[in-house]
């Protein structure tokens, strides 16, 4: 796929998703947010950049955090999440601007902090998204990264190659590569970033029953796009085979998934 088409496939998909997300997403993801913020630390009177911050579910705590004298600009590429984001925020130190992360609209050595939590496995150039999270960031500032452990150690993995099968091309290709060992690290020490920590975390992403497992999985996250394209007998296909798939983590109704996150926190010299 090229790149401008990875970039159509996340955006307009994301704006699919926007609405399911939070309902989807939001509890699983909270130990990725927790691990993010500690590890970032953001303090008051920052100014903080979230990168891919969806629905502001993370903005909205680093508000919290660097409190009336510091600011935070939430982008992301999807313009129905920025909408959302935005319609949602109640806190006036923060502002929602729509912005892929391979191309930052904003000027060299601003930020105190920036963080990108569980977006990099979307963007088609992370090297590109990285270098450009050094760019903005100013000296002596850090950057803080979180993403998806490695796929056998993801129990939901499967989703991808089930949809891949009823389409031309891989939805998320390298989705798994980033949680990979050293992988982060290496990229973080390659855009000039130094002083790096890695933390990693099993956790189990919980889901009520069939139905919210699969609104997570086909209308909450970045299959979205695939998925409204298939007709009646083909969704009902990739519904069986995904509930397949997470069966063994199936207790009663509910499922209790497990996950694995991966967070970086670098600094600039
Ligand atoms: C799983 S959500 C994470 C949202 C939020 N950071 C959180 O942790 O709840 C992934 C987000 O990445 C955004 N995204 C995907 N590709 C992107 C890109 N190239 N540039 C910026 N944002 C992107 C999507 O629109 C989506 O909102």
């Amino acid at each position: 796929m090229d790149g401008k088409l990875q970039r159509r496939v996340p955006r307009y998909g994301w704006d699919r998703a926007a609405e399911f997300y939070n309902s989807s997403w939001q509890a699983g993801l909270l130990p990725a947010h927790d691990q993010l913020l500690s590890m970032a630390d953001p303090q008051a009177g920052q100014v903080v950049l979230d990168i891919a911050a969806g629905t502001g579910l993370v903005t909205s705590r680093l508000a919290v955090a660097v409190g009336p004298t510091g600011r935070v600009l939430g982008t992301d590429i999807s313009d129905r999440m920025v909408g959302l984001a935005t319609a949602g925020n109640d806190h006036q130190n923060v502002f929602f601007e729509r912005m892929g992360a391979e191309e930052l609209s904003v000027e060299d050595n601003v930020f105190d902090l920036s963080v990108c939590a569980l977006g990099l496995m979307y963007v088609p150039n992370t090297t590109a998204a990285i270098a450009e999270m050094y760019r903005v960031t100013k000296p002596g500032g850090r950057a803080a990264i979180s993403v998806w452990g490695p796929r056998n150690k993801c129990g939901w993995a499967d989703l991808f190659p089930i949809v891949d099968a009823h389409v031309t091309s891989e939805v998320c290709p390298m989705f798994f590569h980033l949680g990979g060992e050293q992988v982060l690290e290496n990229a973080l020490v390659r855009a000039g970033f130094g002083y790096i920590q890695v933390d990693r975390i099993s956790t189990e992403i919980s889901f009520d029953n069939d139905n919210h497992a699969l609104e997570a999985a086909f209308l909450g996250g970045p299959v979205a796009m695939a998925y409204n394209r298939f007709d009646g007998p083909t969704r009902a296909g990739v519904h069986a085979e995904y509930l397949a798939s997470i069966s063994a983590y199936k207790y009663g109704t509910k499922y209790r998934i497990p996950g694995e996150f991966v967070t970086a926190v670098a600094t600039k010299s």
